[in-house]
């Protein structure tokens, strides 16, 4: 099992990615197919930007990527917008009229070594997230957000289906077997 983490952080490093997070979004567009190249993309929690590099070197041509993050982002990039604050305190000055095809969230508040403190803070900031995701997501859009399972998720995926025509949870092959990190895909965002 130690070996596949090496592996994936090997990998990271030598393809010049600056996580191994990438492999987990690498997946989900293969499965999932959501991502266009002429999409304007929404990367939340996005620090250090394995995602963003990822859309942005091997994805997205004529669309463009807005960052956000407490923490510095590692890389520059002429499509990708980076907005170094807490997404709690990100409003319409910061976004205006922007609307996004896609959102997407890796964001996950720090961990303790509790398993329940840990998908209580992830699933209030997920509920964060969401609310601020229906505000600037489409019409038709898509959305992919961690969280940490537990026993708060029924209740959650329950709040997304409100919102969305469908919604898959999904955990990637290069997800730590012993991480409770799990990914909701949810697909056709309901404007109302
Ligand atoms: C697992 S890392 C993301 C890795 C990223 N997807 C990549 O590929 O490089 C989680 C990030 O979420 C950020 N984060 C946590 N809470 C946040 C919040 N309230 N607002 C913005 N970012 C947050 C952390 O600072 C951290 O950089």
């Amino acid at each position: 099992m130690k070996k596949r983490h090496d592996h994936y952080f090997n990998k990271a490093k030598k393809e010049n990615y600056a996580a191994r997070s990438i492999y987990k979004l690498e997946e989900a567009q293969k499965k999932y197919k959501f991502i266009n190249s002429k999409d304007n993309i929404i990367d939340i929690g996005c620090s250090p930007g394995s995602w963003s590099q990822y859309l942005l070197e091997r994805i997205v041509k004529t669309g463009f990527v807005t960052g956000i993050d407490i923490l510095p982002a590692t890389f520059a990039h002429p499509k990708f917008n980076f907005i170094q604050k807490d997404i709690k305190e990100i409003n319409y000055d910061d976004i205006g009229d922007t609307v996004f095809d896609v959102a997407i969230s890796d964001a996950m508040p720090n961990t303790t070594g509790d398993r329940e403190t840990n998908h209580f803070r992830s699933i209030t900031l997920a509920y964060t997230i969401t609310n601020f995701v229906i505000l600037y997501l489409k019409e038709d859009g898509f959305f992919f957000i961690k969280v940490y399972d537990g026993r708060d998720l029924t209740e959650y995926k329950k709040y997304l289906k409100q919102y969305f025509n469908s919604i898959d949870v999904f955990k990637p092959k290069s997800s730590r077997d012993e991480s409770r990190e799990i990914y909701i895909f949810c697909k056709s965002f309901i404007k109302n």
